[in-house]
């Protein structure tokens, strides 16, 4: 893997603004200083693109065309809880906390319990001044994530008291937004699959819950190079296979809406899509 490579960090102005009023540093270049070390630090526990790209800067979850009605949810659904998983830093969960979804009811999860740390340290917060649960866990462990049944009834989340979690177990059917941005594209085909079935088993069967995410894509499913070059390739799936893989695979055919965009980009010489997409119950 590449050592750390501050040229290729950079903020757009809303990025800026964000990060400062967040962290409460107004001087690029303190902040710079801020966020590398963070970066440094969780580049040693795992090395990985979207942290040597500074990919978690981004705010990706703010950009999907879903966004604004994850935001709705949160305002209008009283018990609507949030499920940023494979959160790395928590920027995404941290951006809808600012813009206006309870910060209470926002699950920042991943497997390396250091990067929930990291989030604290980046933001500069503490358990008790951002009431956000972290909370940290294998995906593919089913004592922490196992798949359940796809509800049909509709269960509260407000049953559950969201600090005192252990696993995500016990939110079966009851999650109104889960964000996995960047993560489904680590793992093979099968364990995509497997990702997807558990994902469906912890969202509420309420019209218009939602799962939603990037990751890179292609035009054909099956492997494909990645921005460290052609020996790097990960399984990536296209917008038609990602589409009935959640529309009858996953969930009954027609119970849900999938909305994918696929987008060229050519780094360093190699071409290769990032693909957005969304799943919303219908
Ligand atoms: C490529 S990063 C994406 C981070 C973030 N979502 C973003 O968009 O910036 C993938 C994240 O998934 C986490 N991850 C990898 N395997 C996991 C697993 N089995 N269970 C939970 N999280 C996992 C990693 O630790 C890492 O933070």
């Amino acid at each position: 893997m590449p050592t750390v490579d501050t040229s290729l960090y950079g903020l757009s102005s809303e990025e800026a603004a964000f990060f400062k009023a967040q962290i409460g540093i107004d001087d690029d270049e303190d902040l710079k200083r801020h966020i590398l070390e963070v970066q440094t630090k969780a580049y040693k526990i795992a090395p990985y693109p979207c942290i040597h790209r500074y990919n978690f800067l981004r705010m990706n979850m703010s950009r999907y065309p879903v966004y604004e009605h994850i935001l709705k949810l949160g305002r209008e659904r009283s018990d609507a809880v949030l499920l940023d998983l494979g959160c790395c830093f928590g920027v995404d969960a941290r951006k809808a906390a600012a813009d206006g979804f309870p910060a209470k009811n926002i699950i920042a999860s991943d497997i390396k319990n250091e990067f929930l740390e990291l989030s604290h340290e980046l933001f500069r917060t503490t358990p008790t001044s951002y009431p956000g649960c972290l909370l940290p866990g294998d995906v593919f462990d089913p004592a922490f994530l196992s798949i359940a049944a796809r509800p049909n009834d509709i269960c509260s989340a407000l049953a559950i008291d969201l600090s005192s979690l252990k696993s995500l177990n016990p939110l079966h059917g009851r999650i109104s937004a889960i964000n996995a941005t960047s993560l489904f594209h680590i793992f093979t085909e099968d364990k995509q699959l497997h990702l997807a079935r558990a994902l469906a088993g912890l969202l509420s069967a309420q019209p218009g819950s939602v799962i939603c995410g990037s990751q890179v894509g292609s035009l054909e499913k099956g492997m494909a190079a990645t921005v460290w070059g052609p020996e790097h390739r990960l399984f990536v799936h296209s917008p038609k296979s990602w589409t009935s893989l959640w529309d009858g695979e996953v969930f009954e055919k027609g119970s849900v809406k999938v909305e994918t965009e696929l987008v060229k980009h050519v780094i360093r010489g190699v071409e290769f899509f990032t693909m957005g997409w969304s799943v919303v119950r219908l």
